[in-house]
């Protein structure tokens, strides 16, 4: 979709769509288009639902006195209440809207209701990124597709006062967007074609942008005594891979907030295997690792000032007669035995040996670590909010305020020696698994905290419930949503760059 910001509005818009505030207020330009087609904005509003309210969206189909074929009046919401995503929900809302009446260009009128906490150009900026990210589509294997199931919206122009600030605006946004959507189609692959050497590859591509780039296969990290991840890929055929990517925008010698991804390509569970029913999800297993190359390609997209390095663990579980057993004891990069209990507890495994090499050859000030970790997270959160297991209460504070700017909601869980207990091992370390099902994301996360060194701020977010959409919202269609793309790049802009 191409996107346009300009002063004035052309003179064949296509779809048009005008703004109102609560209680049937137009705003100047819905006014005007109001005059224009004879009151009969007015006159709908006053038969009809349609009151204003944030998200609400009224068509006036077939309108005379103006060149537009179609004007959605929507809700933009009380001017104090506007908050960026708000704003970017009515933008995806408009654009659903117009795919839906098979409008081929939109024309945004922007104006800022009163009291708007929000600049005129900003609240244009956000309509366009609302709007672009409710565009994707990952259709890529359909060939048979009717040209009416397409969706047909071409072309945006968003029309503002302040354009040229809107345009400038929208380009650190649209960087983020760039991430977001290179996040969905790694999760959308299939695993046939996503696995850990062709996701490796297409990190590569990241150089382009100024990322560094480093490979490491199997032979690597067995030098490097990174038995546990190499535990988890042994039954595969494909070979396990762990990428370094560097976004060095910050001060030289500043030491890089690291965010590190869990990036099992399947997961069938391994010799512990899966029951057959909905196994086609674990393609997206590697949403974690998909976060973290979204969230670099954002960050380097638009140039942030900041060190990031982003580190994943790509790896295939599968069953096999070379694969890794239930009892088996794997040595990790750390030094640390783990006994396997449970071979579908593999993205800890992986993780852990991430993590040791992530400190060992960066210090970073803090991790961020993304993981569709544990099935337990979905049954205490639903698939509204991730799991956030953090060892630092400022830290903690912060993703929670980036992620709830950003529309991508924590929920801090505890943390405590009573559930370290609950890893206990007869014959070596720890175990990988708690016993029971008791308390089993946070058993993941106590897991996870022994490979933290110098009490270190990290946080692991257990993405599980919201990697992955059946039902899709404003700005997200169903599918890959890239959790955690926008997190990252918020936290980065509130804290390191500011
Ligand atoms: N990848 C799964 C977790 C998962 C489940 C992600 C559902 C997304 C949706 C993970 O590797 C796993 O299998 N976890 C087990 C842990 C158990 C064996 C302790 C689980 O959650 O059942
Ligand atoms: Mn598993
Ligand atoms: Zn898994």
């Amino acid at each position: 979709m191409q996107i346009a910001f300009v002063e004035s509005a052309p003179s064949s818009p296509g779809g048009l769509a005008v703004f109102a505030a609560p209680e049937r207020k137009l705003l100047p330009q819905a006014a005007a288009t109001d005059k224009a087609v004879g009151g009969a904005i007015a006159a709908a509003m006053a038969g009809g639902r349609f009151t204003g309210k944030q998200g609400q969206i009224m068509a006036l189909l077939a309108p005379r006195g103006v060149s537009a074929t179609r004007v959605a009046v929507a809700g933009l919401g009380e001017g104090k209440d506007l908050r960026p995503r708000t704003v970017e929900g009515v933008g995806g809302a408009l654009l659903a809207d117009a795919n839906g009446a098979a409008q081929k260009k939109l024309t945004l009128l922007v104006d800022a209701p009163p009291g708007s906490k929000l600049k005129v150009e900003e609240i244009a900026a956000r309509l366009a990124m609302g709007a672009l990210l409710r565009s994707y589509r990952f259709d890529k294997y359909r060939t048979k597709e009717k040209p009416e199931a397409k969706p047909t919206v071409a072309g945006l122009t968003v029309v503002t006062k302040n354009a040229a600030q809107a345009r400038k605006l929208f380009a650190g946004l649209k960087a983020v967007a760039d991430g977001v959507f290179l996040t969905r189609d790694l999760v959308s692959e299939p695993p046939n074609v996503l696995y850990p050497a062709s996701f490796a590859q297409r990190c590569r591509q990241l150089t382009k942008l100024g990322v560094k780039v480093e490979v490491l296969g199997e032979a690597a990290m067995r030098k490097l005594g990174m038995g546990s991840l190499l535990g988890v890929g042994q039954g595969s055929a494909r070979e396990s891979q762990m990428v370094v990517m560097r976004w060095e925008g910050g001060k030289r010698g500043d030491k890089p907030l690291a965010i590190i991804g869990k990036g099992v390509c399947f997961d069938t569970g391994g010799i512990s295997l899966k029951p057959a029913g909905g196994m086609e999800d674990m393609k997206w297993d590697m949403g974690g690792a998909g976060a973290v190359t979204g969230a670099m390609m954002a960050l380097a997209g638009r140039k942030a000032k900041a060190n990031v390095v982003g580190l994943i663990g790509l790896v295939e579980n599968m069953p096999d007669g070379n694969a890794q057993r239930p009892g088996d004891v794997v040595t990790s990069m750390s030094g640390q035995t783990i006994e396997v209990i449970n071979t579908d507890a593999e993205g800890r495994l992986v993780l852990c040996d991430v993590m040791t090499y992530a400190q060992k050859n960066f210090a970073p000030r803090a991790m961020i670590e993304f993981s569709t970790l544990t099935g337990a997270i979905i049954i205490a959160l639903g698939h509204e909010r991730a799991g956030l297991f953090c060892n630092n209460t400022d830290f903690s504070n912060k993703l929670r305020d980036a992620g709830a700017k950003v529309g991508e909601k924590l929920w801090r869980m505890p943390l405590g020696d009573a559930y370290d207990k609950l890893l206990t091992s007869d014959i070596a370390d720890m175990r990988n698994v708690g016993t029971g099902r008791d308390a089993g994301s946070i058993s993941a996360a106590q897991f996870l905290k022994r490979f933290v060194e110098n009490d270190r701020p990290w946080a692991h977010i257990d993405i599980a419930g919201t990697a992955w959409s059946s039902k899709g919202d404003d700005t997200t269609p169903k599918g890959a949503t890239a959790y955690g793309v926008r997190l990252v790049d918020q936290y980065v802009a509130d804290n390191l760059e500011s």
